[in-house]
């Protein structure tokens, strides 16, 4: 597809590496295409960062047709810039599309306009250890109808952000609540899907989370309030005994990538790792006993991120005195070794542009 390209008149400063967080500071550039059913995905664009203007009726406005995805551009020791698992986030994003009636793209042609949006906007890949340049596509449904049905119309953008680390915390442990009243997704509902949705069901608990000292809420599932789901922003796996335990893919949490890629590297390490259901009783008892050794989390944000404290119904534990752990360490070490290219990337993870 032909990329029209309309450069901004001014560039701007490229931010210094230690003031990143996460999300705060947007490129040069943005990308958008447009969808309409009688023409397809058209009008492919790469644009001056700015405003969008919506009408007020728009389907997004209203009733949330809104999916997006989340990936980052790393600079390697020799300054090119290299995509992990690009290929991943774009199939996710057309089983997201499905699920909430936004239209599909193409795989080659999502694959194209990302990497072609990556290629101008590279430049603002930082390079300080632990940093790279987070990729945000995302896609809304913009019919110009207050009428509840599938999509006719959407948009699908793509804004990069050069970020430092999600969580004040850095790699240091972060402390997790358990929430045993909201409930973030049920099955049948979007919780596998990456969809604003759920986020916006999730921000009460969080902020309350927030409230008492925690970073996040881990997710109990929907229907019993029993089994572990995931933390707001990641994945979640332990170390009970010498099992690496994490919830199975049920349809009501997101399957990460990153999860994916930390049970590849586990198994290939030749530790056992279990993809099944853990019940809420199951990790206070094993929080109790001293089999819990290890909790972390894991997303594409989040990277590795420790657990070091849980509170479940005003009860406080401590994993690991809270401390990283030896297989926490191993997988941060490994996979951002693999995606800042500082070893050798033996699973094909990457994609050099
Ligand atoms: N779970 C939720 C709710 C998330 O928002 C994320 C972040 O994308 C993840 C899990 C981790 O997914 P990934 O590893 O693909 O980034
Ligand atoms: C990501 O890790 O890419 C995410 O989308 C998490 C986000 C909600 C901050």
């Amino acid at each position: 597809m032909d990329i029209k390209f309309v450069k901004a008149d001014a560039l701007k400063e490229k931010p210094d590496s230690s003031t990143l967080g996460f999300g705060k500071i947007f490129t040069d550039h943005m990308f958008m295409m447009d969808y309409s059913r009688e023409e397809g995905w058209h009008d492919a664009r790469i644009v001056p960062f700015a405003n969008i203007s919506l009408h007020p009726a728009s389907t997004v406005l209203h009733y949330g047709s809104e999916i997006f995805e989340g990936l980052k551009a790393y600079r390697t020791a020799d300054g090119t810039v290299q995509l992990f698992r690009p290929m991943e986030n774009i199939r996710r994003m057309n089983v997201s599309a499905d699920r909430l009636c936004l239209p599909q793209i193409p795989e080659d042609l999502a694959f194209e306009v990302l990497t072609e949006f990556v290629k101008v906007e590279q430049d603002w890949t930082p390079s300080a250890s632990g940093t790279s340049l987070y990729l945000r596509p995302f896609m809304f449904g913009n019919d110009e109808t207050l009428g509840v049905h599938a999509v006719h119309n959407a948009t699908f953008a793509i804004i990069a952000s050069p970020v430092g680390s999600y969580y004040k915390e850095g790699i240091n442990p972060v402390k997790i609540m358990i929430e045993d009243e909201d409930v973030r997704a049920v099955r049948g509902g979007t919780g596998f899907a990456k969809c604003g949705g759920n986020y916006a069901a999730s921000n009460r608990a969080g902020e309350r989370a927030e409230k008492k000292g925690y970073s996040q809420v881990l997710w109990l599932d929907g229907v019993e309030r029993k089994y572990i789901e995931e933390v707001g922003a990641m994945n979640v796996m332990f170390k009970i005994g010498d099992e690496i335990v994490t919830p199975m893919l049920s349809g009501s949490i997101l399957p990460g990538i990153t999860r994916k890629s930390c049970i590849e590297v586990l198994k290939s390490k030749g530790y056992k790792v279990s993809e099944r259901l853990i019940s809420i009783d199951e990790l206070a008892e094993a929080m109790e006993n001293g089999t819990l050794l290890e909790a972390w989390g894991c997303g594409t944000a989040a990277v590795i991120s420790p657990i070091g404290e849980f509170c479940y119904k005003d009860v406080k534990y401590t994993v690991n005195n809270g401390e990283i752990g030896e297989v926490t360490q191993m997988l941060y070490d490994t996979l951002t070794g693999i995606q800042w290219g500082n070893i050798e990337d033996s699973f094909g993870w990457t994609y050099k542009l």
